[in-house]
């Protein structure tokens, strides 16, 4: 039987630390209201203590949006533990999310603490946190870069102080997909009491491997993944949810892992961001860019007309986007160009066929995509031309 993976979303808030695009009360909640028609598990609806609008804004998704988890986001201190409970209190499901870095480069520099220190503020946050929820997720930051028999002392205290959620972040997206694979299943072998959590990943995508290594981390035994929207978030971006779950989908029989997402929101969802912080969704972005389901060359063109999976390892619908697009330019061929006059409601003999294709092939040197009205234009000047 397949497994359950938890798909945990942090567009508010990792996904919002993404340069341009900070979003306002009114248009997270209506992300968060997609999220929950998405089917995500949980939800980071941002981090209360860093300002009071990020307060306000976890409060009211926190009171508003039903069926899922609302995680806040704080530091492994008391006052910002209190601070994230005092907005996420009035969710149906609250959850505390806190962190602490492990790795030595952020124990010497960042918070000038020993490791010794750092299991101490570990234990101290995780039963502060534990004080007013049993749902409580524990973050090593930079644990990629962390020795990973440190990590396995920490989260033996995180656990052993309340934490229910175990998170493995690539913080600074420097990890290699088996390597990484290799550290999250050595760390839950190793901590003794790692069957009292879930364990989570939360990649970013500083070398393009964010997706990879959340795939490689589900293989080793994680059961969370943190992703975002389109993948937008610091930097690079984290893990996109659309191509994590669709990755899971479509390759059901290599992970044998399900989620809850209805996939056919995840067009809708990245449409709706995109439209929010005003940045367009790149033309050749993974499964919900414009040419994600476009074939333009002849050979992909026919192969697609005869059969579609011959180029299409999805259907532009599951994701739910309504048609493939057979975008007509220099590449392609005379099957694609009676299909779309098919399609436009022409039927032609086969020498006025010819004259249209040789025509189209012509424009297409001066144009880089040949669109409906174009196709209409030749027909009429090539087809139906009245004679001066
Ligand atoms: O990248 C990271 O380490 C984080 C943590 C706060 C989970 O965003
Ligand atoms: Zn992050």
């Amino acid at each position: 039987m397949a497994e359950r993976i938890r798909i945990f979303d942090t567009t508010l808030r990792d996904g919002e630390q993404s340069p341009g695009a900070t979003m306002n009360i009114k248009e997270k909640l209506r992300l968060a209201h997609q999220l929950q028609t998405l089917g995500v598990d949980i939800i980071e609806a941002g981090f209360p203590a860093a300002s009071p609008g990020d307060f306000e804004s976890v409060r009211a998704i926190a009171k508003t949006v039903k069926g899922m988890t609302v995680a806040g986001l704080c530091r492994a201190l008391p006052a910002d533990i209190d601070r994230a409970w005092d907005a996420v209190c009035v969710a149906e499901s609250p959850r505390l999310h806190t962190f602490l870095a492990t790795s030595p480069v952020h124990m010497q520099y960042k918070l000038r603490k020993t490791p010794d220190e750092v299991v101490r503020m570990v234990d101290a946050a995780v039963r502060h946190a534990a004080g007013h929820t049993s749902n409580v997720e524990f973050s090593a930051e930079d644990a990629s870069r962390s020795d990973r028999d440190f990590l396995v002392r920490v989260f033996t205290t995180a656990i052993e102080a309340g934490a229910t959620t175990i998170n493995i972040p690539d913080t600074v997206g420097y990890a290699q997909p088996e390597e990484f694979g290799a550290l999250v299943r050595y760390v839950i072998e190793n901590t003794p009491n790692a069957h009292k959590a879930v364990f989570s990943v939360h990649c970013h995508n500083d070398l393009g491997l964010g997706v990879a290594n959340t795939l490689a981390a589900l293989r080793a035994g994680a059961r969370q993944a943190e992703v975002t929207i389109s993948g937008i978030g610091e930097r690079a971006g984290n893990a996109a949810l659309e191509e994590l779950v669709m990755a899971l989908r479509t390759r059901h029989d290599y992970f044998g892992l399900d989620t809850g997402i209805v996939t056919e929101q995840l067009y809708p969802t990245c449409r709706l961001l995109s439209m929010i912080i005003g940045q367009p969704i790149p033309a050749n972005k993974a499964i919900v860019g414009a040419n994600a389901f476009a074939h333009e060359s002849g050979i992909h063109q026919d192969g697609m007309l005869k059969h579609r999976e011959t180029y299409e390892i999805m259907t532009p619908e599951s994701i739910g986007r309504t048609r493939t697009e057979l975008v007509l330019g220099k590449h392609s061929g005379r099957n694609a160009v009676k299909n779309k006059l098919e399609e436009l409601g022409y039927r032609l003999e086969e020498d006025q066929l010819n004259t249209v294709f040789d025509a189209v092939k012509q424009l297409a040197d001066k144009k880089k995509q040949i669109h409906d009205e174009d196709v209409e234009a030749l027909v009429l000047e090539e087809v139906y031309r009245i004679p001066d």
